[in-house]
């Protein structure tokens, strides 16, 4: 034998605009993931690698003046191919379940509808980036813009280039992503509202229906 496994593993990604709580959400996830006994990869994006991490710090918070949209889009490309091949590929081909906060949606719904580029000439690009490789589940986390702008200011930080965005780009990036829901393989909209605890358990059903020979069908 030599020790490749039979399946390769399974590709979960969460996505969702700022302040539905997706950070929280992937956190309980793994936590359920590692719970259940099944070996675990996490990634985030952009970052994840060390050149994928330096090109977040630029991205999010390391330029003065201003980034092209063009700019930002293919450096978050970039970062997409480096975890690709780095981190995500390798765990998945190794068996491993792999989990990442943010994945390709996040592209189509920030730089396709967000910043206007259009979602034709962010597929291109990004299938070069990805080298073709979709989630097995995305799940996108949904709240309504003026909720998820309370929930960001109830947050002590200081707000990076996305999070100082207007209502108007939010509002973008939000119809982005509900159309993307509609229209993509195996993405489901998850309604974010609630507890924590009420949309983990709504995270965990579309687990168990998108994954039955893992959960079987009432779950572990
Ligand atoms: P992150 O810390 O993941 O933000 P959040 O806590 O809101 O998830 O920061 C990533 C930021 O990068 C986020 O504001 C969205 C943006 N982004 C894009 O615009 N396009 C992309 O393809 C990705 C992956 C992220």
């Amino acid at each position: 034998m030599s020790g490749i496994p039979e399946t390769r593993g399974r590709f979960i990604v969460i996505e969702g605009a700022e302040g539905v709580g997706k950070t929280t959400q992937v956190r309980r996830l793994a936590a359920f993931l590692e719970g259940a006994g099944l070996p675990l990869v996490m990634a985030r994006e952009p970052g994840g690698t060390a050149v994928g991490e330096g090109i977040r710090q630029l991205l999010l918070h390391g330029s003065e003046g201003p980034v092209a949209r063009e700019t930002e889009l293919l450096l978050i490309l970039a970062a997409r191919a480096s975890v690709v091949r780095e981190v995500v590929e390798p765990a998945l081909a190794a068996g491993k379940w792999v989990l990442s906060d943010r994945f390709d949606l996040s592209s189509f719904a920030y730089q396709g509808y967000g910043r206007g580029i259009g979602v034709d000439l962010v597929a291109r690009l990004n299938e070069y980036a990805t080298g073709g490789l979709a989630a097995d589940l995305y799940l996108v986390l949904d709240l309504a813009v003026e909720e998820g702008m309370a929930r960001q200011a109830r947050e002590a930080r200081s707000p990076d280039r996305f999070e100082a965005e207007d209502s108007t780009f939010r509002r973008a990036v939000r119809e982005g992503y509900l159309e993307l829901a509609r229209s993509v393989d195996r993405a489901v909209l998850v309604s974010a509202d609630g507890s924590p605890g009420e949309v983990e358990e709504r995270i965990r059903s579309e687990m168990f229906a998108r994954f039955p020979e893992t959960f079987g069908e009432g779950g572990v």
